[in-house]
C-alpha cells in the first residue's frame, strides 16, 4: 500500500510517500523568512504554503509516480487555519479526482507515530509530545487508543524556547540557538523556577517571565549560563514528570516525539533516567522530529489497513484535540 501523506499545519510544507510503513520520500520545504520576524506571521504561511504545495507534492511523488498511489492522507489539526486549509483542500482534491480514499490525520497523532517510522515500539508506552506548539504526555494503550495524562497548561515547552531565544536575541526558531549556546554555559549558574504542577501537567510561562527579569536586572549577564540554566529547567520539568507518570503507570517503555526531542541534552538525560529504571526509551531520527508528512502518511497506513477513510466535508479544526469526544 502507497500512502501520499501531506502536512502544513504551521510553517512547513511537507509530503511523503510511504510503502507498507517503508519511506519513500520525505519533502520538507522550510519556510525560513518567518525568522525576521522573530515568529510565524500566520497570514504569510498560508501563502507560502498555497505557493509551494504544488511542486512538493510532486517531488515527493516522483519515485512512485501518481498512478501507483494507493491513498492520501493530510493533516487537518490541530495547527494554524490557514496553513492547515492548503494542505487539506489540496490532499481532498487530488483524492477526488484521482477517485482515492482519503484520511484526515491529527497532527499529535502524526508526531505519536513518528516513534514507529524507525522503531520496533510495543504497546503501552508513555509518549511525550513535545513541540513549539504542543507539550502532551499520552499513555499510548495501543495504535489508536490514548488517555491524556498531562499537558501543558500555557506555553508549550518549544514556544518557551522560542520566547527564551527571541529575549537573548537568537533566531528563529529558538531551540537549537539555544541548545548551542547552552554548550558553552553553566546549566547550575541561575536557578530559573519551572512550576511542578499536579495530575502530570506542565506550566513553562513562569520560567519564561523569570529569564526576562533576570535579564532586566542583570544587564551583565552572562547569556551563555542563562541559556544552559533555562534549558536545564525545562529539561528537569520534562523528565521529572514524565517519569512520575510513567513509573505509577508501570509503563516499561517511554517515546519522545516532537521538535524539542531534537535535543541533545533531553535525550541524553531520557536515556539515563531510562537506564537507572530498566524502561525502554526510544525517540525518532531527528529529521523526523520536527514536522514532516512521514509520520502524517504512516498514521492514515494504520486507519487505512482497518478500512477506515474520512469523509469529503471534514473541516480543518485549529485546536482540535487527540481524543475524539
Ligand atoms: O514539531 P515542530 O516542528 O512543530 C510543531 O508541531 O510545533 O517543533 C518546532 C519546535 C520549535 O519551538 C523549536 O524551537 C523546537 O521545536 N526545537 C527545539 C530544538 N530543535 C527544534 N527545541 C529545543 N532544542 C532543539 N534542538
Ligand atoms: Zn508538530
Amino acid at each position: 500500500m502507497i500512502t501520499l501523506g501531506i502536512d502544513t499545519s504551521c510553517d512547513d510544507t511537507s509530503a511523503s510517500c510511504v510503502k507498507d510503513g517503508k519511506v519513500l520520500s520525505n519533502i520538507v520545504f522550510s519556510q525560513v523568512f518567518h525568522s525576521k520576524y522573530g515568529g510565524v506571521m500566520p497570514e504569510l504561511a498560508a501563502r507560502d504554503h498555497l505557493k509551494n504545495i504544488t511542486l512538493t507534492v510532486e517531488e515527493a511523488v516522483k519515485p512512485v509516480g501518481f498512478d501507483n498511489l494507493d491513498n492520501i492522507s493530510a493533516t487537518y489539526g490541530p495547527g494554524l487555519i490557514g496553513s492547515l486549509l492548503v494542505g487539506l483542500s489540496f490532499a481532498k482534491s487530488l483524492s477526488y479526482i484521482r477517485n482515492l480514499p482519503f484520511y484526515a490525520v491529527n497532527h499529535i497523532e502524526g508526531h505519536i507515530f513518528s516513534l514507529f517510522i524507525e522503531n520496533k515500539i510495543s504497546c503501552p508506552f508513555v509518549c511525550l509530545v513535545v513541540s513549539g506548539g504542543h507539550t502532551e504526555l499520552v499513555y499510548v494503550k495501543k495504535r489508536g487508543d490514548y488517555k491524556i495524562m498531562g499537558r501543558t497548561l500555557d506555553d508549550a515547552a518549544g514556544e518557551s524556547f522560542d520566547k527564551v531565544a527571541r529575549m537573548l536575541k537568537l533566531s528563529y526558531p529558538g531551540g537549537q540557538a539555544i541548545e548551542e549556546l547552552a554548550e558553552k554555559g553553566n546549566p547550575i549558574a541561575i536557578k530559573f523556577p519551572c512550576s511542578k504542577l499536579k495530575n502530570y501537567n506542565f506550566s513553562f510561562s513562569g520560567i519564561k517571565t523569570a529569564v526576562l527579569y533576570y535579564l532586566k536586572n542583570n544587564l551583565n549577564a552572562e547569556i551563555t549560563d542563562v541559556a544552559a540554566s533555562f534549558q536545564k529547567a525545562v529539561i528537569d520539568s520534562l523528565t521529572n514528570t514524565t517519569f512520575e507518570c510513567a513509573l505509577k503507570l508501570k509503563a516499561n517503555t517511554i517515546g519522545i516525539s516532537g521538535g524539542v526531542s531534537r535535543n541533545n541534552k533531553l535525550r541524553k538525560r531520557f536515556m539515563e533516567i531510562s537506564k537507572q529504571h530498566r524502561i525502554k526509551f526510544y525517540c525518532p531520527e531527528k529529521e523526523f522530529c520536527t514536522d514532516n508528512a512521514v509520520m502524517i502518511a504512516l498514521c492514515a497506513q494504520h486507519y487505512f489497513k482497518k478500512g477506515i477513510i474520512s469523509p469529503f466535508n471534514i473541516k480543518a479544526n485549529s485546536r482540535v484535540s487527540l481524543i475524539k469526544n
